[in-house]
């Protein structure tokens, strides 16, 4: 039987939980930690589909009755994010959670459709301006627009989606594709590791701008989750990994409900890496 005195923290029932790029992979598991909380988990999306496919399979776990929402809205839209604010306020009077996970995640990995070379030397302005974009400007445009909300409450959470692309360079030697010259191998872009890397500078500073707002902002480092990459790219990325496997999307879920809920008030500023142990070797 489960004790409570402690694990109740984890409740969050009718918190309103933000989740930029919530129709992406990591973003149904935001909305499973939410829903099993049981707050109310807001999919913030460009494209509706992903949202329905991720709240599909939110009712199949857990029943036709959860609440949640789907609104899209690109969140470089400062205009856009005023109005989903303004609405949210109307129907539910609070905003209690953010989750900045919305990000281009160029898949460039094994079993992934190759997105052209793309070398760092002649690496597009405008795809690092479009990815500074969505990871960086994004977050940093929906704390603005939703944190005035929590000053205003004198209680919040962000919860700030990095990777340990974060914390360490990517080894380009996973990606390689045996067989193809040099000038035609895909690295992991550039812009990836400075978004990573910056929204960590933004956790740190909005945690210590706000640390007597009653606003905890912190981020999670998730890293090498395993959706349906080849064998030879498992392999690769596995012998990094002291743990000796890629993450299953499901190992986040209850570090991320601890975070976002009351378990977690003392910590803000932090940064919490979930990756088998890779950025320790
Ligand atoms: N998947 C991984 O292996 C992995 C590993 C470490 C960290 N992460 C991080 O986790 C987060 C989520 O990753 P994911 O794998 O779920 O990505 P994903 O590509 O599956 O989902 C990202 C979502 O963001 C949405 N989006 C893009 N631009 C947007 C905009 N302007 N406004 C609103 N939504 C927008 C996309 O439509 C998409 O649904 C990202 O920050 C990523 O960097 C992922």
């Amino acid at each position: 039987m489960i004790m409570d005195k402690y694990t109740r923290r984890f409740d969050i029932s009718g918190r309103v939980c933000i989740v930029t790029g919530g129709g992406g992979l990591i973003g149904l598991k935001h909305a499973e930690a939410i829903t099993e909380g049981g707050g109310i988990p807001v999919l913030l999306d460009i494209i509706q589909a992903g949202m329905d496919r991720n709240i599909k399979t939110l009712k199949e776990e857990y029943g036709d009755d959860i609440k949640y929402e789907t609104i899209v809205t690109d969140i470089t839209d400062r205009d856009a994010l005023s109005k989903v604010r303004d609405e949210l306020l109307e129907k539910y009077g609070h905003i209690d959670v953010l989750i900045n996970n919305a990000a281009n995640n160029p898949k460039v990995e094994g079993g992934s459709k190759n997105l052209g070379a793309m070398r760092f030397t002649n690496f597009p302005v405008d795809i690092w301006n479009q990815d500074l974009a969505v990871g960086l400007t994004g977050a940093m445009l929906c704390a603005q627009v939703f944190g005035e909300v929590m000053e205003k409450q004198k209680k919040g959470v962000v919860l700030n989606i990095s990777s340990d692309y974060g914390l360490i360079a990517p080894d380009q030697r996973i990606y390689r594709k045996e067989g193809l010259p040099e000038e035609q191998q895909t690295v992991k872009p550039v812009s990836y590791s400075v978004v990573k890397h910056g929204i960590i500078g933004l956790t740190k500073y909005l945690a210590i701008y706000w640390a007597e707002k009653g606003i905890r902002v912190n981020t999670l480092c998730p890293a090498s989750l395993s959706n349906g990459q080849d064998e030879e790219f498992v392999n690769k990325i596995s012998n990094l990994i002291p743990l000796g496997r890629m993450s299953d999307p499901d190992e986040y879920v209850c570090t991320i409900l601890y975070m976002i809920s009351d378990a977690a008030t003392y910590m803000t500023g932090s940064t919490v890496v979930c990756d088998g142990g890779r950025t320790s070797w």
